[in-house]
């Protein structure tokens, strides 16, 4: 707390304790049975499934699936599932009108915190969510529609028509295909990308309490909307440091492109603490030895550029990501406060490969947390213990003092 004296006397009382943690360093806000984290082994897990296999071997719709109901599903639940979120992948004709109120340079992320927002407005009349049945439609609800709601954010700052949903593709396909498909021709998304967003999507899908979440916990548990709750955790995602480090990380990579590749310049700037600059894509709250997602995805994204030869204009970003890595790695600075490449550190030149403009690369983010956000927000509210979030601060401020009349201050 600095120079600040405390007042022991005006601490909160109530509870005979009182705790002091910024930034919720070591305290849990709450239990949890939906993903497992060991920040020094490097080790994640969807409701005790580890990332890798999952990454490996399930779909999307699987791990969204494992992650809201808490087991794998089988076969015919699996169709079942797909079935269901493929019926609500449509918008309500009127957020189209929605979508025109915004100005066409807006960043993706800000017309998505509106129009997930509005949806409030279209799901509230009589919907209990203390039901379960209740909460399990507006899941499938959110799943289904993020993908239509985030690629007519694209075609709307684009001034291009939107596409509505295609139901015979999976999921991923059929946002591709809401991104990029014209009415002038056919448009099939190709699959090497339809992988890769797969595996994107199923590594970002859940993270426990990160600020997102938290947010969106903290939002519903005051019995909020949870639409209105989502578009609080968007909000949230959005920022540099969570987020948006994934459109971050490619404006440094290539400002150290164009700076004729001068990595050590920028690990310098890192190190400096009157620089405000950090490394994008480096460092974790929790991972103090690896960020088992990056590891997975500097793979995927090498064998991706591999698959699109060696002439690839990402290929040197790609090299300059290695190279900054390495030489950070190398580094006593780095080393000493364990800092390592997390998930976004890779993952935006596998956007970029793809297609994606780099404003869209926290939507896609958005898209696959949707499933982690809803989940917990539904946790919490079946949980015997749901009562709202509330938490207490220390107190710094003045004394108590006497009203002082304007003409005398
Ligand atoms: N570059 C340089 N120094 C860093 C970096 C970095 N990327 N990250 C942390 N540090 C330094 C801090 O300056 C601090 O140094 P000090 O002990 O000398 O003061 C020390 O490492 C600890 O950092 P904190 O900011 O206290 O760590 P915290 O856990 O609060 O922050 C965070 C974690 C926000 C991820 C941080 O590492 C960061 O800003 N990284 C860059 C942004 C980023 O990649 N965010 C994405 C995170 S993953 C996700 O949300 C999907």
């Amino acid at each position: 707390t600095g120079n600040a004296t405390i007042d022991i006397s005006r601490l909160p009382k109530e509870l005979g304790y009182f705790t002091y943690d910024p930034g919720f360093v070591a305290t849990a806000s709450c239990h949890s049975a939906i993903t497992y984290l060991d920040g020094d082994k490097g080790v994640l897990e969807y409701r005790g499934y580890p990332i890798e296999q999952l990454a490996e071997k399930s779909s999307f719709l699987e791990v969204c699936y494992l992650l809201f109901h808490g087991e794998l599903p089988n076969e015919k639940e699996l169709t079942d599932f797909d079935q269901i979120i493929t019926t609500h992948t449509m918008l309500n004709e009127q957020m189209k009108r929605f979508y025109s109120g915004f100005r066409r340079d807006a960043h993706p992320m800000a017309t998505m915190v509106g129009v997930v927002g509005a949806l409030s407005a279209f799901y509230h009349h009589d919907e209990d969510i203390h039901d379960p049945k209740h909460r399990m439609i507006t899941a499938h609800r959110l799943i289904a529609k993020m993908p239509t709601i985030a690629a007519w954010s694209y075609r709307y700052a684009n001034g291009q028509p939107m596409v509505y949903p295609k139901n015979s593709l999976d999921y991923s396909s059929n946002f591709l295909y809401m991104m990029f498909s014209m009415p002038t021709e056919e448009y099939t998304p190709d699959p090497l990308f339809v992988k890769a967003l797969e595996l994107l999507l199923i590594l970002h899908a859940d993270h426990e309490q990160n600020a997102s979440t938290s947010t969106v916990r903290l939002a519903g548990s005051s019995g909020a909307n949870p639409f209105a709750a989502l578009s609080a955790g968007i909000a949230s995602l959005w920022g540099p440091a969570h987020g948006g480090a994934n459109e971050a990380v490619i404006r440094m990579l290539q400002d150290i492109v164009d700076s004729d590749n001068d990595v050590a310049h920028y690990v310098a700037r890192a190190k400096d603490k009157d620089d405000r600059f950090r490394l994008m894509g480096f460092g974790h709250r929790v991972y103090k030895n690896f960020d088992p997602r990056a590891v997975i995805i500097r793979k995927t994204c090498l064998e991706l550029l591999e698959q699109l030869g060696p002439d690839n204009q990402y290929q040197e970003l790609f090299d300059t990501a290695k190279e900054l890595e390495e030489i950070a790695l190398a580094d006593e600075y780095f080393v000493k406060r364990n800092l390592y490449p997390n998930v976004d550190f890779y993952s935006g030149i596998i956007l970029l490969a793809m297609g994606i403009p780099l404003n869209m690369f926290t939507v896609i983010f958005a898209m696959a947390r949707t499933v982690g956000w809803i989940s917990h927000w539904n946790e919490m509210i079946a949980d015997d213990d749901f009562r709202i979030g509330r938490p207490r601060q220390l107190y710094l401020g003045s004394e108590p003092r006497d009203y002082v009349e304007i003409e005398n201050r």
